[in-house]
Protein backbone atom coordinates (compact mmCIF):
# COMPACT_ATOMS: atom_id res chain seq x y z
CA UNK A 1 0.00 0.00 0.00
CA UNK A 2 2.40 2.51 1.38
CA UNK A 3 4.54 2.05 -2.04
CA UNK A 4 1.66 2.60 -4.49
CA UNK A 5 0.85 5.65 -3.03
CA UNK A 6 4.09 6.96 -3.72
CA UNK A 7 3.88 6.05 -7.27
CA UNK A 8 0.85 7.42 -7.60
CA UNK A 9 1.91 10.88 -6.33
CA UNK A 10 5.30 11.09 -8.38
CA UNK A 11 4.04 9.90 -11.63
CA UNK A 12 2.31 12.60 -12.38
CA UNK A 13 4.59 15.15 -10.95
CA UNK A 14 6.96 13.62 -13.05
CA UNK A 15 4.74 13.51 -16.45
CA UNK A 16 3.64 17.35 -15.80
CA UNK A 17 7.67 17.96 -15.37
CA UNK A 18 8.49 16.37 -18.85
CA UNK A 19 5.50 18.49 -20.04
CA UNK A 20 6.42 21.96 -18.60
CA UNK A 21 9.93 21.29 -19.66
CA UNK A 22 8.52 20.58 -23.23
CA UNK A 23 6.06 23.30 -23.35
CA UNK A 24 8.43 25.77 -22.25
CA UNK A 25 10.99 25.39 -25.20
CA UNK A 26 8.46 25.03 -27.48
CA UNK A 27 7.92 28.47 -26.39
CA UNK A 28 11.48 29.83 -26.98
CA UNK A 29 11.97 27.96 -29.98
CA UNK A 30 8.62 30.02 -31.15
CA UNK A 31 9.89 33.56 -29.97
CA UNK A 32 13.44 32.88 -31.50
CA UNK A 33 11.84 31.65 -35.05
CA UNK A 34 9.42 34.62 -34.97
CA UNK A 35 12.38 36.68 -34.75
CA UNK A 36 14.48 34.86 -36.62
CA UNK A 37 12.53 34.17 -39.42
CA UNK A 38 11.55 38.09 -39.95
CA UNK A 39 7.97 37.80 -38.72
CA UNK A 40 8.77 40.66 -36.51
CA UNK A 41 9.63 43.15 -39.29
CA UNK A 42 6.44 43.33 -40.58
CA UNK A 43 4.19 42.33 -37.56
CA UNK A 44 5.87 44.65 -35.16
CA UNK A 45 6.29 47.88 -37.19
CA UNK A 46 2.56 48.11 -38.73
CA UNK A 47 3.87 46.23 -41.92
CA UNK A 48 1.22 43.65 -40.64
CA UNK A 49 -1.42 43.42 -38.33
CA UNK A 50 -1.41 43.82 -35.16
CA UNK A 51 -1.54 40.17 -34.21
CA UNK A 52 -2.20 40.44 -30.14
CA UNK A 53 -5.57 41.93 -31.20
CA UNK A 54 -6.32 39.45 -34.14
CA UNK A 55 -5.21 36.19 -33.21
CA UNK A 56 -7.82 35.66 -30.19
CA UNK A 57 -10.58 35.11 -32.57
CA UNK A 58 -8.42 32.44 -34.44
CA UNK A 59 -7.83 28.72 -33.08
CA UNK A 60 -4.03 27.08 -33.16
CA UNK A 61 -5.10 24.92 -36.25
CA UNK A 62 -5.97 28.03 -38.19
CA UNK A 63 -2.97 30.13 -37.53
CA UNK A 64 -0.59 27.59 -38.33
CA UNK A 65 -2.85 26.80 -41.36
CA UNK A 66 -1.81 30.44 -42.16
CA UNK A 67 2.01 30.74 -41.58
CA UNK A 68 2.16 27.28 -43.53
CA UNK A 69 0.50 28.34 -46.40
CA UNK A 70 -1.61 31.64 -46.09
CA UNK A 71 -2.71 31.40 -49.90
CA UNK A 72 -4.64 28.08 -48.90
CA UNK A 73 -6.43 30.20 -46.16
CA UNK A 74 -7.26 32.81 -48.58
CA UNK A 75 -8.81 30.28 -50.90
CA UNK A 76 -10.40 28.38 -48.24
CA UNK A 77 -12.24 31.47 -46.48
CA UNK A 78 -12.82 33.52 -50.04
CA UNK A 79 -11.49 36.36 -48.40
CA UNK A 80 -8.05 38.21 -49.64
CA UNK A 81 -6.61 40.12 -47.68
CA UNK A 82 -8.33 38.68 -44.46
CA UNK A 83 -7.62 42.27 -42.67
CA UNK A 84 -8.73 45.50 -44.68
CA UNK A 85 -6.53 47.43 -45.11
CA UNK A 86 -3.39 45.48 -44.81
CA UNK A 87 -1.39 43.94 -48.02
CA UNK A 88 -1.39 39.91 -48.71
CA UNK A 89 1.17 37.94 -46.58
CA UNK A 90 3.39 35.49 -48.48
CA UNK A 91 4.99 32.42 -47.50
CA UNK A 92 7.16 32.60 -45.42
CA UNK A 93 10.29 29.44 -44.88
CA UNK A 94 9.98 27.69 -42.11
CA UNK A 95 9.86 24.06 -40.67
CA UNK A 96 6.62 22.50 -39.28
CA UNK A 97 8.11 22.30 -35.90
CA UNK A 98 8.75 26.45 -36.25
CA UNK A 99 5.53 26.89 -37.56
CA UNK A 100 3.34 25.00 -34.53
CA UNK A 101 5.89 26.53 -32.23
CA UNK A 102 5.89 30.33 -33.46
CA UNK A 103 1.36 29.60 -33.31
CA UNK A 104 1.73 28.37 -29.86
CA UNK A 105 3.89 31.38 -28.98
CA UNK A 106 1.56 34.02 -30.77
CA UNK A 107 -1.07 32.53 -28.75
CA UNK A 108 0.33 33.77 -25.53
CA UNK A 109 0.27 37.44 -26.74
C1 LIG B 1 6.44 41.13 -45.52
C2 LIG B 1 5.63 41.35 -44.33
C3 LIG B 1 5.24 40.15 -43.49
C4 LIG B 1 6.06 39.17 -43.00
C5 LIG B 1 7.56 38.99 -43.19
C6 LIG B 1 5.20 38.30 -42.20
N1 LIG B 1 3.90 38.73 -42.25
FE1 LIG B 1 2.33 37.86 -41.30
N2 LIG B 1 1.09 39.16 -42.23
C7 LIG B 1 1.46 40.23 -43.03
C8 LIG B 1 0.29 40.88 -43.54
C9 LIG B 1 0.28 42.10 -44.46
C10 LIG B 1 -0.81 40.18 -43.02
C11 LIG B 1 -2.29 40.44 -43.27
C12 LIG B 1 -2.74 39.52 -44.32
C13 LIG B 1 -4.23 39.55 -44.51
O1 LIG B 1 -4.93 40.27 -43.81
O2 LIG B 1 -4.68 38.82 -45.39
C14 LIG B 1 -0.28 39.10 -42.20
C15 LIG B 1 -1.04 38.19 -41.50
C16 LIG B 1 -0.55 37.25 -40.59
C17 LIG B 1 -1.34 36.35 -39.78
C18 LIG B 1 -2.82 36.10 -39.85
C19 LIG B 1 -3.71 37.17 -39.50
C20 LIG B 1 -5.15 36.77 -39.65
O3 LIG B 1 -5.96 37.65 -39.66
O4 LIG B 1 -5.48 35.56 -39.74
C21 LIG B 1 -0.49 35.64 -39.02
C22 LIG B 1 -0.82 34.56 -37.98
C23 LIG B 1 0.84 36.05 -39.37
N3 LIG B 1 0.77 37.04 -40.33
C24 LIG B 1 1.99 35.55 -38.83
C25 LIG B 1 3.24 35.73 -39.37
C26 LIG B 1 4.42 34.96 -39.00
C27 LIG B 1 4.47 33.89 -37.92
C28 LIG B 1 5.43 35.41 -39.79
C29 LIG B 1 6.85 34.89 -39.85
C30 LIG B 1 7.02 33.48 -40.17
C31 LIG B 1 4.90 36.47 -40.62
N4 LIG B 1 3.58 36.63 -40.34
C32 LIG B 1 5.66 37.19 -41.53
C33 LIG B 1 2.75 40.62 -43.30
C34 LIG B 1 3.87 39.86 -43.03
Amino acid sequence: MGRLWKWIILVPIAVFAVWAAVHSYELEVGKESFARLGCASCHLSGGGPNLARILPQYDEKTVVDFIRDPEAVYKKLGRKPLNPGFGVMHQVKATDFQIDAMAKYLKTW
